[in-house]
């Protein structure tokens, strides 16, 4: 089938790689002819396992090609839309300017396309009340609007839109069009439901709503965790235990129950500030309140870790040499949005320390992006000196450091742990103090 994917972004990118992986025809249209040239050229812009190889070898195929001229999505039958909803400046909610451009550069393009009318499937994650809007734009247009909502996950973007564990599909309340576009809609995804993977199919609003749930949901876990870090640091225990011990029930489990330096990235946060603020608008703020705690309490962790290491140096940062290992929002990606590692970095660097931070893949983008950072190599060049050593992205590099082999370059041998990610006893037992999140 020929599609194509407006904004070529992690979500938008990935997803136009995988449904040429299934033998669609695809084309990605983005406005950013630097990221076109070179996605055309089947280099990746950014740090995505699996997708660098994917991309390179659906370019080769013929099948994938990007553009910057709108016009050439004429022809295709499905139109995803995988633009970003970044939070306004200067406001909770989201901006869908790059989401009503895209809907626009699309709308002179919805003729019918053998005899049928062409989709405009959202995957962006929008405020609720969106896709009825856009409706009313494409429909009129020639076109049917369906929500289709993304749940990938950064380092593991390939696998989850191959491997999805759920599809949704918001369709339109008017049953002719829903079961039309839920027809094409199941020919662009044959290959995964014939693999049995969970098919939801609903409405618009609860399509959206799926997403910024999901979402809410995981960012409440991490800061149910950070929360009750709070109290082990308090009392003395070791929310490790703690949530290893809670995570043996199934009904709560054990994944999203890290405590440490909290979420960031360019979903979580910015989803639960535009939910709240569209349950603002709909007059159900009370409903999203506890959000807000959730938002807080992970501000607070980050303040922690700083506040643990200028109490690890003696009280005051200022003139001291603190080595910051990562950069990065997770491991596995050079994505720096709203990420806790350079947050806290860079307050510690303005309380006056001198910061080295290193991270494989964030660390090049930070250093030609241009930071008052120093940025360098490897933890060992971070480490030489450093009065303290911060892990905030907790890389399998950075795992595996030999406390030995470390305190080598830094004889102050302290380190505050961000990710809760290292042996206690291991770094303890060469001589270290250790430092970690909700633990001893
Ligand atoms: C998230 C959702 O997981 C995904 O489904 C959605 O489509 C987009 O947003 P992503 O932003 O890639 O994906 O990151 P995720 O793996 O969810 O991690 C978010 C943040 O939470 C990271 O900063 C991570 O370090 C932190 N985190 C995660 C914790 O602090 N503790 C945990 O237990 C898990």
């Amino acid at each position: 089938m020929r599609m194509s994917v407006v904004g070529t972004g992690y979500l938008g990118a990935v997803h136009a790689a995988c449904m040429a992986s299934l033998g669609h025809e695809v084309v990605g249209l983005d406005v950013d002819e630097a990221k076109v040239a070179l996605l055309s050229s089947g280099q990746a812009p950014f740090h995505e396992p699996g997708f660098d190889e994917l991309l390179k070898e659906q370019v080769d195929s013929g099948r994938l090609t990007f553009t910057t001229d709108p016009a050439e999505v004429a022809g295709a039958l499905v139109h995803f839309i995988g633009v970003g909803t970044p939070q306004v400046e200067g406001g909770y909610a989201a901006d869908l300017t790059y989401v009503d451009a895209a809907v626009a550069s699309l709308l002179p393009h919805l003729g019918p396309v053998d005899g049928r009318r062409p989709l405009v499937v959202g995957k962006s994650t929008v405020p609720v009340g969106t896709a009825e809007r856009l409706a009313a734009q494409v429909e009129p247009a020639g076109g049917l609007l369906v929500w289709n909502p993304e749940f990938l996950r950064e380092g593991f973007a390939v696998q989850d839109t191959i491997d999805p564990d759920r599809i949704v599909y918001g369709l339109s309340k008017d049953e002719s069009d829903a079961a039309e576009a839920k027809a094409v809609l199941d020919e662009v995804y044959a290959e995964l439901l014939a693999r049995d993977i969970p098919l939801v199919v609903t409405d618009y609003a609860t399509a959206e709503l799926v997403k910024v749930a999901a979402n809410s949901f995981l960012a409440t876990k991490i800061s149910f965790i950070n929360a009750m870090a709070e109290l082990c640091t308090a009392t003395g225990a070791d929310v490790s235990t703690l949530a290893e011990a809670i995570g043996h029930d199934d009904r709560i489990g054990k994944k999203f129950l890290r405590a440490g330096i909290g979420f960031g990235g360019g979903c979580l946060p910015k989803d639960i500030r535009a939910f709240m603020a569209r349950a603002g608008e709909l007059g159900a703020d009370q409903a999203l309140t506890f959000l807000r705690e959730v938002d807080l309490i992970n501000d607070r962790t980050r303040l922690h870790a700083v506040d643990l290491a200028r109490r690890a140096v003696g009280g005051r940062l200022r003139h001291k040499t603190v080595a910051v290992l990562g950069a990065a929002f997770k491991p596995d990606s050079d994505d720096m949005r709203n990420s806790p590692a350079l947050d806290i970095a860079r307050r510690v660097h303005d309380e006056g320390a001198h910061v080295k931070v290193t991270d494989p893949a964030a660390g090049p983008v930070l250093r030609k992006r241009g930071t008052r950072l120093e940025v360098v190599d490897s933890a060992r060049e971070a480490a030489d000196g450093a009065d303290v050593v911060m892990l905030l992205t907790e890389w399998k590099q950075f795992k595996e450091l030999d406390p030995d082999e470390l305190a080598e370059v830094a004889p102050a041998r302290i380190i505050v742990d961000g990710r809760n990610a290292l042996d206690p006893a291991r770094w303890r037992a060469a001589g270290w103090t250790y430092y970690g999140i909700g633990r001893p």
